[in-house]
């Protein structure tokens, strides 16, 4: 008997059991029918579907008409007929029979038989493709039987491709289970492809950045990280990145090309790229989020992953606000930002590391030096070697101390500020107290306009604490900001 007879003959067995399995079983959910929808489109044809491919598909199974799916994914009707047509013809094709608007929910009911069948055995899933046991068996089925099995897009059973290029490795890794759980959720679940993370340097970003792309990798079929430390140019950034989707092909030189090209992969792929050290590309010495000369085109990129359709997604590590991904990021926009926070009482394991004593005075110094990971390292370095690991004589030496290592990274952030900002920061260093707009304007020699441009670039590069109380905001620096500045500033 041939291969072909034998795979029908067992189909049909099959068939009968699961029939019965479907009769008692509830219809799919939309989750389903997109991963169903999508593993059989990426069975024929290699591609995933497209963002707004499954928004018409969720859309159509949820009763929507296409001026709704086209106003929630924020595109003209014309466009969303167009690719709603050119998918159901796709779906009719892989599924052998006609697939439209009106019969979605019919037809892809009725083949939930082949999500259930997975249930039943190897045989049958290596057969795994619709073809098989459609109605209309047809000769295809031979050629089906002797194909590898169907990677499954979801768990990219295949080894995602990864290159972390300069990433850190990564030896202890404490706690930030909120944050892990909403980039998870921002990415796995709600498809934003844009997100920037952000927090003062050496708060745990590119530690945290790093992490994701390990704990979820295997959705992907392309984890990439690259570090923007040394300021390449859009140019080179691009280049860099295509040559990772293809070696041998010539790489375009402009940037628009380069653009277009990038995007196809991450519409073919499913990628997670994180950009670190994204601040790099902004100007020093000039309120924050001014690009350098030469770096305009970043942003423009930026906006472009944001809003064209594509399956994949993108970080931008920083640590300074980007403007212009917070203006694109709205509710209902696949955009959102996370600021970093203290590592809070992980932080001890830190202490506990570097095994400091006196475990009961911990907690003060976490909060001194703002559970930050890196701050923190630092000081229980000095700690060691200065006192022997002991952070009660450590403390009651000084309320704050600033080792020197600590002050040469916090160096680098100041080096960027204008002179307004600094002069800021050096009155916000004067105050014992937190201190609203009119007092600090009273204090200093700035214009109206000067000290809210500057107060706002401090903000963006989080540098100051707020606190409101409904009525008027307070600024104030934290207590080791607020050290450095006297040290370094002497007033
Ligand atoms: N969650 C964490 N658990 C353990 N160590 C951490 C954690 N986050 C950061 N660190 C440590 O703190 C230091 C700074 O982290 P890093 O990710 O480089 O900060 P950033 O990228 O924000 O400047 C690194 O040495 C890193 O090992
Ligand atoms: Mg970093």
């Amino acid at each position: 008997m041939s291969d072909f007879i034998i795979s029908v003959i067992k189909c049909k067995k099959m068939y009968g059991k699961i029939d019965k399995t479907l009769r008692s079983s509830q219809l799919m959910d939309v989750k389903e029918v997109l991963r169903f929808a999508d593993d059989l489109v990426f069975a024929k044809t290699g591609e995933h579907l497209e963002d707004l491919q499954e928004a018409i598909l969720a859309g159509v199974w949820e009763g929507k008409k296409y001026s709704q799916i086209a106003e929630a994914s924020y595109c003209s009707e014309g466009h969303v007929r167009n690719v709603a047509s050119k998918l159901w013809k796709c779906l009719s094709n892989v599924l052998g029979e006609e697939v439209t608007q009106s019969n979605l929910r019919s037809t892809l009911g009725r083949r939930q038989v082949f999500i259930v069948s997975s249930n039943f055995g190897n045989d049958f899933l290596h057969i795994g493709n619709v073809n098989v046991c459609t109605d209309t068996q047809s000769p295809e089925v031979t050629n089906v039987r002797s194909q590898t099995p169907t990677p499954q897009p979801q768990q990219t059973p295949t080894q995602p491709h990864i290159d972390l290029g300069d990433a850190p490795e990564i030896f202890s890794f404490y706690d930030r289970t909120p944050a892990l759980a909403t980039l998870q959720t921002w990415i796995l679940q709600e498809r934003c492809r844009l997100i920037a993370l952000l927090g003062i340097s050496g708060i745990g970003k590119t530690t945290l950045a790093v992490r994701l792309l390990d704990q979820i990798k295997t959705n992907f079929d392309y984890v990439i990280y690259r570090s923007l430390r040394f300021s390449p140019t859009l140019n080179a950034t691009l280049t860099n990145l295509l040559q990772i989707f293809s070696e041998k092909t010539d790489i375009p030189q402009n940037i628009e090309t380069q653009i277009s090209q990038l995007i196809n992969y991450l519409r073919q792929y499913r990628c997670l790229i994180i950009l670190d050290d994204v601040q790099m590309l902004f100007s020093s010495g000039q309120l924050a989020g001014q690009y350098r000369s030469g770096y305009e085109d970043y942003p423009l990129f930026f906006k472009l992953i944001a809003e064209v359709c594509h399956n994949s997604y993108l970080i931008l590590n920083s640590w300074k606000k980007l403007r212009k991904i917070a203006k694109l990021e709205r509710e209902n926009t696949p955009v959102r930002s996370l600021v970093l926070g203290s590592l809070g009482i992980a932080a001890k394991e830190i202490l506990r590391e570097h095994k400091l004593s006196d475990e009961d005075t911990w907690d003060t110094l976490i909060n001194t030096y703002q559970g930050n990971p890196l701050w923190l390292e630092y000081t229980a370095t000095m700690i060691q070697e200065l006192f022997g690991g002991s952070v009660s004589d450590f403390l009651e030496c000084d309320a704050v101390i600033l080792s020197e290592s600590l002050q040469a990274e916090l160096d680098q952030q100041f080096q960027r500020l204008t002179q307004q900002e600094l002069a800021i920061m050096i009155q916000l260093a004067n105050e014992n107290e937190p201190i609203a707009l009119p007092q600090i304007l009273q204090a200093m020699p700035l214009s109206p306009s000067n000290l809210l441009n500057g107060m706002e670039s401090l903000g963006n590069r989080l540098l100051l604490d707020a606190k409101g109380n409904g009525k008027t905001t307070f600024f104030s620096l934290n207590t080791v900001l607020k050290k450095y500045v006297k040290n370094r500033y002497t007033i």
